[in-house]
């Protein structure tokens, strides 16, 4: 709005006139200014920012956010540049770009200042700093800010600086490098000032500014790496992420002019070094194409491991260089001491009367390629790459010929400040992977890799024994960039590969273990329990590791869509016998993907329990198994929703010459009497192998039981074992039972009724089949089916008799008491009963059975284990227990739990390590 006054009108008019055109002639100065920095490019540094954006090769990097939008398969995921413009639209006065070494925020900063000189956006700004805060650490002294801009961007012109400093909401600040600050941002140790005029020191200034005491109103972008100096600053944080794949695929296309090119080095890139999050920065990828592309020039092979291109990259700057053999060596051993220096100092630079102490005197020309120089005075330097920067001091490690401090010494020191250093080393101490470094720098002191060796060795053994499976997983990845298959050997015994266990890896620690699995050409078992989400990737990456596995086991684990598809080809080219999926929440859906590598594969063993099955994937199982290859011999389908009609269909199967399924666990899958004949109809039918089902937790009732009665006296079958545990049955079942257990034909060896409402009369008729001389049954469950201590007794004739067979007994929670126990302890010291389990869990048991009891432990020459769980034992028997216990060398466990002991038995109780309370 105009003011009132004419007058003032009009002078307001000019004044807009005259700063318009002089902040328009100010762009073009700053344009120029910034088209002329002087930076070198080089290997390590990324490509010049200004040479990016002129050349039109400019990505913008992603932002955090966009990782995330990109997992959930959004298209055009923000970028940073949007970000940014979206957080300066709105009323935000302060914009913190926070993101790791080489993420491209420099170059997006540099893009925003030009696109604002050229009049491409920002034009709400009259005028644009930019600062970079590592070259603020050298002005000393008090200034004012207005000498401070007018110093410092000595492109700005004198007379518009203070027009500027009047209208603070049209100035916008870019300030990069906030991580290489040397001064504090904290409030709380400067007295802030507001005068623009006013002289204070340059952090004092600099703190003003940010806190808004100084230009209030004005907008700031701050760039950062992620440093304690951002708990100071408010504003929006925006995440800088860097390239993704996408992004990587137009930068290579735009680095190497011959699209086929392009599309090998990218390929190779993703494959080698793809899982390393360093592939997310602009400036690596930068290093990596130009070593890629003088390989590929050169006809030499790309590098497989970022020891290997580590490698590559010294190698390449050392040429280049030309200096002699000698005095490359000094060079990298003056590298090396620097780096150390530089991470174990907390400002990662250092100043040049320090670079002479370690030897650099005669490289000062040199060191650019490697080394950033900072500040006017040229005396602060900073290693370019920090990747390198860790690759330096092991190298420089292997070259020293003096007596070295210890290999673990030296990790030790350096720890949390390194990432990769045991890496490199690991990939150094092979001949094959040094020898072209050593062409020309000459040979490593071999002390050093004998020594690193050997810590490598004696620190795996330990880590292979333990189970932190962080440190099982960093010595895969030392063992992949050692790429030696007689080291993976040797390292990697067959004791030590019974106990490693790798749930929820990362991409590269799926890479690492890919490699050691291929290296030992089989594994018996891959381990993969509790992995919270298997990617796609992950599983492609572990395609060779699983298919050379005898048995992989991803029980709680979540796999994702895609990893299941992985999953089925490496099953279906595999090795693999067992399979354990159990409670992974795997779905129809996914399981279908699964089925079509089941068909043709090795799979012996397949567990699905828990795994939100429906009735839906019966069609996809059943062509599995009748497939003329299956080898599927166990299926386990517990808690899933199959129900009849699945189950009909399953069983159609069963019919099949090539179905090789003995055992069916389908527990609580919704079952009910209604497909008990189709089983029936399938186990009579010649052709299935079935010996096992279980029912469990299934509403079978006494009819279901009626007509597999009928089956089990046909004799095409094959059944041996059935678990009707908790099927709501009833005495009524009995008679059947009892006619089908008195066949000839019936090979029921296993038979589970508990927790039934079977009943005194109804048991009594199983007994007496039981007692039919030639009755093959060897375990019997009758846990809480309403025994009576009259069934007890037929039990206690059975055992006696001479014909049972029967060596497991559960009959627990049926409230017979001592007396109706004591005819089963009759049994145990029968020299006819054969028991070696008995199960008498509350049945109402006191110290009075004791005596009973022991008597017939020692009279027994079978009985293994005795559970009485829930009964009221006290304190006076605990002396003849243990020492019933200690007297018999056959029993191997005694369950005393919840009965009726003080504590002061407890220490008793110890002794005797089978008896547990
Ligand atoms: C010294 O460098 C040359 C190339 O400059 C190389 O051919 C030679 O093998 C090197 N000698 C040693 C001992 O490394
Ligand atoms: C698992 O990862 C995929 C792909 O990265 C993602 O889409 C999915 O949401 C993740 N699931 C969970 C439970 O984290
Ligand atoms: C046995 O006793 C324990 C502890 O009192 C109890 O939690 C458990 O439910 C009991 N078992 C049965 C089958 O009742």
């Amino acid at each position: 709005m105009l003011p009132a006054d004419s007058q003032l009108s009009e002078l307001y008019y000019i004044f807009c006139i005259l700063t318009t055109v002089i902040f328009t002639m100010d762009k073009g100065s700053v344009l120029t200014h910034i088209l002329k920095s002087n930076d070198m490019s080089t290997l390590l540094g990324g490509e010049l920012p200004v040479s990016v954006i002129s050349n039109n090769k400019y990505i913008s990097p992603l932002t955090a956010e966009a990782q995330a939008a990109d997992r959930n398969g959004e298209e055009d995921p923000p970028s940073l540049d949007c970000a940014i413009h979206t957080a300066l639209s709105g009323e935000i006065k302060s914009v913190i770009l926070v993101g790791p070494e080489g993420s491209g925020k420099t170059t997006a900063l540099v893009k925003l200042v030009m696109g604002w000189a050229k009049g491409e956006h920002l034009q709400k700004f009259s005028y644009v700093f930019h600062f970079r805060f590592r070259e603020l650490n050298s002005l000393d002294g008090a200034l004012s800010l207005e000498t401070l801009l007018l110093h410092h961007h000595s492109h700005a012109p004198p007379e518009s600086v203070p027009l500027l400093l009047q209208k603070p909401e049209d100035v916008l600040f870019v300030f990069d490098d906030l991580d290489r600050y040397k001064h504090s941002l904290d409030p709380s140790v400067h007295t802030l000032c507001s005068d623009p005029t006013q002289a204070a020191s340059v952090p004092c200034l600099v703190a003003s500014l940010l806190h808004g005491s100084l230009m209030k109103g004005a907008t700031f972008v701050v760039a950062t790496r992620p440093t304690s100096g951002l708990e100071f600053l408010s504003g929006t944080r925006v995440e800088v992420l860097g390239f993704l794949k996408p992004q990587r695929e137009a930068y290579f296309n735009g680095f190497f002019t011959d699209p086929a090119v392009a599309k090998k080095a990218l390929t190779h890139m993703e494959r080698t070094l793809g899982f390393y999050d360093v592939c997310a920065s602009p400036k690596f990828c930068w290093t990596v194409c130009s070593v890629y592309k003088s390989l590929m020039d050169a006809g030499a092979k790309l590098p497989e491991t970022l020891s290997q291109l580590c490698v590559d990259i010294l190698v390449h700057l050392i040429q280049t260089l030309s200096l002699n053999n000698a005095s490359s060596r000094d060079l990298v051993l003056a590298l090396g001491k620097l780096a150390s220096h530089c991470f174990l100092d907390q400002h990662s630079s250092c100043t040049k009367e320090e670079m002479d102490s370690f030897g650099f005197q005669q490289f000062l020309n040199s060191v650019g390629v490697f080394l950033h120089v900072e500040g006017d005075q040229s005396d602060v330097f900073s290693f370019r790459s920090q990747l390198m920067q860790e690759f330096l001091l092991a190298a420089s490690f292997f070259l020293d010929k003096s007596p070295s401090e210890g290999v673990e010494k030296m990790l030790e020191k350096h720890k949390g400040c390194v990432k990769f250093l045991d890496f490199f080393m690991s990939g150094l101490s092979e001949p094959l992977q040094r020898r072209p470094l050593e062409n020309v720098l000459g040979e490593l002191n071999s002390d050093r890799i004998v020594d690193f060796k050997s810590w490598f060795k004696s620190s795996s053994e330990k880590t292979l024994k333990e189970c932190y499976k962080e440190r099982q997983h960093r010595c895969f990845h030392l063992l992949h960039q050692a790429q030696s298959e007689s080291l993976v050997k040797e390292i990697i015994t067959p004791s030590a590969r019974v106990g490693i266990s790798y749930g929820d890896l990362s991409l590269q620690d799926c890479v690492a273990l890919s490699y050691v699995v291929t290296c030992l050409g089989e594994m018996e078992q891959l381990n993969l329990y509790g992995t919270k989400n298997l990617t796609e990737e992950q599983a492609e990456r572990l395609i060779p590791a699983m298919s050379i596995s005898q048995k992989i086991i991803l029980s709680g684990s979540s796999v994702s869509t895609g990893a299941v598809h992985h999953l089925a080809s490496a099953l279906s080219r595999g090795l693999t016998k067992e399979l354990d999926l159990s409670n992974s929440r795997l779905g129809d859906e996914k399981f279908k993907i699964l089925c079509a590598g089941l068909r043709d594969c090795k799979l012996h063993t397949l567990k699905l329990l828990m795994c939100r099955l429906t009735e839906g994937i019966c069609e996809d199982l059943a062509p599995v198994l009748t497939s003329a290859t299956s080898q599927l011999s166990v299926l386990d389908m517990r808690s899933n929703q199959i129900g009849d009609q699945g189950f009909t269909t399953m069983c159609k199967a069963l019919h099949s010459p090539h179905c090789k399924l003995q055992e069916l666990m389908l527990q609580n899958c919704e079952l009910t009497a209604a497909s008990m004949e189709t089983l029936s109809a399938a186990v009579c039918s010649g052709q299935s192998q079935l010996r096992k089902v279980g029912l469990t937790h299934n509403v079978i009732g006494d009819r279901g039981v009626e007509t597999l009665c009928k089956s089990l006296q046909h004799p095409l079958c094959k059944l041996q074992s059935l678990n009707f545990f908790d099927s709501e049955l009833t005495g009524a079942c009995c008679p059947h039972l009892m006619e089908a257990l008195m066949s000839e034909h019936c090979s029921l060896t296993e038979l589970d009724l508990s927790v039934n409402d079977l009943g005194q009369e109804g048991a009594l008729l199983l007994c007496q089949a039981l007692s039919r001389p030639g009755c093959p049954m060897e375990k019997l469950g009758l846990k809480r089916c309403k025994l009576t201590e009259a069934v007890f007794k037929e039990l206690s004739s059975v055992l006696r008799s001479g014909t049972s067979q029967l060596k497991s007994l559960i009959v627990g929670i049926n409230a017979v008491g001592d007396q109706g126990v004591k005819h089963l302890w009759d049994a145990v010291a029968h020299p006819n009963c054969l028991l070696e389990e008995l199960d008498v869990e509350m049945t109402g048991l006191t110290d009075a059975c004791v005596e009973d009891m022991c008597a017939a432990i020692r009279a027994s020459k079978t009985l293994k284990s005795l559970e009485l769980r829930n009964n009221t034992l006290t304190d006076v028997s605990v002396p003849a227990l243990v020492e019933v216990m200690q007297d018999s060398p056959n029993m191997k466990e005694m369950n005393l739990k919840y009965n009726e002991f003080s504590e002061e038995v407890f220490d008793m109780l110890d002794e005797c390590d089978t008896i547990r309370y």
